[in-house]
């Protein structure tokens, strides 16, 4: 189920209970959102204190105005359950709410996000609150989707988690054996001989900690059943909850599952990057989250349901937007499958912690603001791209950026433990197909893999149930796999495979790993690949596999050390299709020339008909015959962007384009093919 939507949405967090000792505020903010060209505000975020200042007793009255005052006005609104924050009430009547800290100290009422997930008391209040809403609210015409919560975060130690987790531990496992064996307790005796011992995570029992993650992430997936079950029998409307990216104390992956559609918080700090780097950094970062938002429910539209139009005021340092970088930013996010740009938060509070985070009306009350004139006239752009709303991006690639590997691979302890660097593993294949415009899906393991071409995953230490089967199926029927070092070491216990390394991805490889050297930082070994016949040379550094050639055949060696020789690319032909290892971590120079070959041989689809120069990037939506494309200049210098024999219309002059297009710096333009 998604939201019904008929024009992007562009709103923000509105705390109007923030403002009731000045009267006439509401009005002046439906005026100003008007201005804005915005069409929606999400309310209820925090406001539990305000709907229910004593257990029990309800106030109402201020939302039901305004309800009345956006319907009136024709502005949709995300209506949000309050559970985010717990009222002080609460959190002192029931002292079971408050989470319980690793160290074992129930955390005194402060802050948010800090309730116990599992908790019967807070998810009975929950309920109650939650259904009151719906009752009252839940057919409201102007609700356009439900918010669920605040950022799901944290961990809860109390003896009721625990308690909860030994019985999902019972039901996983049924007998101590099993759960011994999965864990390979044994070893430092730490065999458990009672479920009543599980009190605590000892991080060196590998599986437990993993265990313990996925059991947090349970019991978030059934706080958030909870929430929804108790609106169910009063509203059918979609549900969401803002997600965080690179968040890892949760698999988002399988929290998402319990909402209708995708939506997250994007807060890119743009502008920090040191000065002989550029805005194609963060571009980079920030596209590669909203591939991850995007791929979590098959590529069906998410929601930028969080931004500053501005400055956060929880960074080191936070510079201003420049002039123009708002607008890019917006884009960005719909150009990625995006149907919704709303902010955090629309008038900037008076006091407490976040007085000084940027919102789109300030402190000075009016909207004659450059903030603000910037966020009207992307609400007047954005009015002009209701004809993609709905449209899909369409990826032939899957990057895999799997949560459970990550938290195995971190976990472990290994002999490279300083340079690990999953996420920027993953980041640097990433960035080869998005400076070509070639979009990507990032999956975990568990998606489907039926619509790409090539599937890329890099340092898959962990080889998930299934996964071996889907990815051999994957290339036996022709398509094409690229992994890397850190490859097959583990099942899903975090229990190494027997039997030479790559594990079950051995004969789909083609190879054997016998050993993995590891160098500190500022060594490095050469590589010599032999790309379309030309050999090339890249430095390798911090991983180097050593492999024995099993049917693969050998692309590349290495130049130095004792393994001078030995094969440091290989391709394997299985089925139909090709499967590729690497056995170093090589300098981005080379996932670049590699990738950009793979991406020729396979013809993958660009969003763009020529190449593009440094920092613009493009990128395609799709929907029936109709090609929405979004070019975007992410530097602050100009950049001219050849066009070839394509004729586009410019979807907010409808002027036509073609030959050559000058982009200013930090200029942005979403373009029809015609
Ligand atoms: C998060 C929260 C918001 C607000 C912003 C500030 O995204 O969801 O309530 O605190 O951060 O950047
Ligand atoms: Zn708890």
């Amino acid at each position: 189920m998604t939201p019904s939507l008929t024009h992007i949405l562009h709103g923000a967090d509105y705390n109007p209970e923030q403002w009731v000792n000045f009267p006439g505020t509401i009005d002046e903010d439906f005026r100003l959102l008007r201005k804005a060209h915005m069409n929606s505000v999400s309310i209820g975020i925090f406001s539990w204190a305000a709907l229910e200042p004593e257990e029990g007793q309800y106030q109402f009255t201020w939302m039901d105005d305004l309800f009345a005052r956006a319907e009136k006005d024709g502005i949709r609104i995300v209506l949000a359950t309050p559970s985010g924050g717990k009222p002080n009430w609460l959190a002192h009547a029931y002292p079971e709410v408050r989470r319980v800290t690793l160290e074992g100290r129930r955390e005194p009422q402060c802050e948010r996000h800090n309730h116990c997930l599992t908790s019967p008391v807070y998810r009975a209040k929950v309920r109650t609150i939650n259904t009151q809403l719906a009752m009252r609210y839940g057919t409201h015409p102007a609700v356009v989707a439900w918010h669920i919560s605040n950022e799901f975060g944290g961990h809860c130690h109390c003896d009721l988690c625990f308690a909860a987790f030994r019985e999902w531990l019972k039901a996983k496992y049924v007998t101590l054996d099993a759960l011994n064996e999965a864990y390979w307790s044994r070893f430092w005796s730490h065999t458990y001989t009672d479920w009543s011992q599980i009190v605590h995570i000892d991080n060196s029992v590998h599986g437990l900690a993993l265990d313990w993650k996925r059991f947090m992430t349970h019991q978030c997936r059934t706080f958030i059943r909870n929430e929804i079950n108790a609106l169910r029998p009063h509203s059918s409307g979609p549900t969401t909850t803002n997600l965080m990216p690179l968040y890892d104390l949760y698999n988002f992956w399988e929290v998402a599952r319990e909402v209708d559609f995708i939506s997250w918080d994007s807060y890119p700090q743009w502008h920090t990057v040191s000065p002989e780097l550029d805005e194609t950094v963060v571009a980079q970062n920030t596209a590669f989250a909203h591939d991850i938002f995007r791929s979590m429910k098959g590529s069906q539209p998410f929601w930028l349901i969080e931004t500053t139009p501005s400055q956060v005021n929880w960074a080191p340092v936070s510079p201003l937007r420049r002039p123009g970088v708002h607008r890019l930013h917006a884009l960005q996010a719909i150009a990625h499958g995006s149907d919704a740009v709303c902010y955090f938060q629309f008038r900037k509070s008076r006091g407490s912690c976040e007085k000084l985070h940027g919102a789109v009306v300030d402190h000075v009350g009016h909207g004659e603001t450059r903030i603000f004139r910037e966020v009207t006239s992307l609400g007047e752009c954005l009015e002009k791209l209701s004809d993609v709303v709905g449209s899909r991006v369409k990826a032939e690639v899957g990057l895999v950026f799997d949560y459970e590997n990550r938290w195995a691979l971190e976990a472990s302890r290994n002999p490279q433990n300083e340079n690990k660097s999953y996420p920027a593993t993953v980041l640097d294949f990433h960035a080869p197909f998005w400076k070509r415009g070639i979009a990507v899906d990032v999956i975990d393991q568990t998606a489907d893999l039926s619509a790409y071409k090539l599937v890329v995953a890099p340092m898959l230490y962990m080889i998930r149930p299934g996964f071996t089967e889907k990815i051999t199926a994957f290339v036996e029927n022709g398509g094409t796999f690229v992994t890397t070092y850190s490859s097959g070491l583990v099942d899903e216990n975090d229990l190494c495979f027997l039997g030479g390394f790559p594990g079950p991805l051995r004969k789909l490889m083609g190879i054997w790993v016998e050993e993995t050297d590891a160098l500190p930082d500022g060594f490095t070994r050469q590589v010599e690949i032999v790309h379309s016949g030309k050999p090339q040379t890249y430095a390798a550094r911090h991983w180097f596999d050593l492999i024995h050639l099993e049917g693969a055949e050998c692309l590349g060696e290495y130049r130095e050390d004792f393994y001078a020789g030995r094969p440091a690319l290989t391709k394997n032909s299985y089925g139909k299709g090709r499967a590729y290892y690497i056995a170093s971590r090589n300098e981005s120079r080379f996932q670049d020339d590699f990738l950009a070959q793979l991406a020729d041989e396979l013809a993958l689809q660009r969003a763009w008909p020529a190449d593009l120069p440094h920092g613009v990037s493009a990128i395609v939506r799709e929907k029936g015959e109709k090609r929405f494309v979004f070019l975007l200049n992410f530097i602050d210098r100009k950049a001219d962007v050849s066009i070839g024999h394509q004729i586009f219309t410019d979807m907010e002059t409808g002027a036509p384009v073609s030959h050559l297009l000058c982009l200013e710096p930090f200029e942005s333009k979403i373009l029809q093919a015609a």
